[in-house]
């Protein structure tokens, strides 16, 4: 049986103005995975990470880490924010320091860690966010990419159990979107359970375990990615778009070309192993 982290129990959240965020909540989160929230723009996933390390207390229901619901009293929750990290979306409200390695090493700074210690974090931290080189500039003074690069590595530099990620390729170029996803597999192999969100529905599809798909304030659906793509209803009534590798197995079934028993290809060289390829000679035009 996988060991469960976190979990959602029963959880609603209503903010201040009466808007109903989060509604019968209901998530386990397995140690050691890699779980996607999956949802348009409003769909809550922002407003549920909030409650993960009790950043929002739920109105009704509860937030539960290994198995005990948590406390929202002040050393509880230091203590439950060591083990559970989150990535913001915005690096603004995350970076506060003036210049980067002050940033990166505040938050080990605070667990009471030798210098020593504190040093060694902050230099992998910054080598794994490929930061190095901005270690001494203000932080006011970088880019957008480069302030969440700053903001994941402070996170990093924290070894919380858990990593959670609010929209964390939002922002950044191909390469460095790419080169997040590898930190990401990095993270995974060395065991940590890794929680993102997104609404990038290929990210989603290439890289989770496991999909929970929230609309309107609610999971709708989880479960292995494959299975929920197949669900074009779902996708719809979550607005989201099909991964562009289902997509086009889809087409290929659809044309005859692939027996609908064919194996979903989670990449692209999958597609490409699949697909019954036949030379095309193209005549030179006269
Ligand atoms: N501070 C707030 N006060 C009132 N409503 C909010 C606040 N923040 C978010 N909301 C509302 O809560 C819902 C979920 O928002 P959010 O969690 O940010 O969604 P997502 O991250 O999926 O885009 C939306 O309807 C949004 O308008
Ligand atoms: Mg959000």
């Amino acid at each position: 049986m996988p060991e469960v982290i976190l979990e959602a129990v029963d959880l609603d959240y209503f903010y201040p103005d009466g808007t109903n965020a989060l509604r019968n909540i209901n998530l386990q989160v397995e140690k050691g995975e890699k779980l996607t929230i999956l949802g348009s723009n409003g769909a809550g996933k922002s407003t549920l990470f909030m409650q993960f390390n009790g950043l929002y207390r739920p109105t009704t229901g509860c937030i539960q880490y290994q198995g005990h619901a948590i406390s929202y009293k002040n050393k509880a929750l230091i203590e439950l924010r060591k083990k559970v990290g989150i990535v913001f979306q915005d690096p603004d409200s995350q970076l506060f320091s003036s210049s980067v390695y002050q940033d990166i090493s505040f938050g080990p700074l605070n667990l009471g860690l030798s210098e020593h210690e504190v040093k060694a974090r902050v230099k992998q931290a910054l080598f794994d966010t490929e930061t190095t080189d901005l270690e001494d500039k203000p932080t006011h003074l970088l880019s957008y990419g480069q302030k969440k690069r700053v903001s994941i590595a402070g996170v990093l530099a924290m070894e919380p159990e858990v990593i959670i990620f609010d929209e964390p390729t939002a922002g950044l170029d191909p390469r460095h979107a790419r080169e997040f996803m590898q930190l990401l597999k990095k993270l995974s192999t060395e065991g940590k359970t890794i929680i993102i969100s997104t609404h990038d529905v290929d990210l989603a599809y290439s890289w989770s375990d496991r999909l929970a798909i929230m609309s309107s304030g609610e999971i709708i659906a989880h479960g292995e990615p494959g299975e929920l793509f197949l669900q074009p209803e779902l996708i719809e009534r979550a607005d989201l778009a099909l991964p562009w590798l289902i997509d086009m197995y889809c087409s290929l079934v659809e044309k005859g070309w692939l027996p609908p028993s064919t194996p979903l290809p989670k990449t692209k060289a999958d597609l490409l192993m699949i697909i019954p390829l036949v030379p095309i000679t193209i005549k030179p035009m006269l």
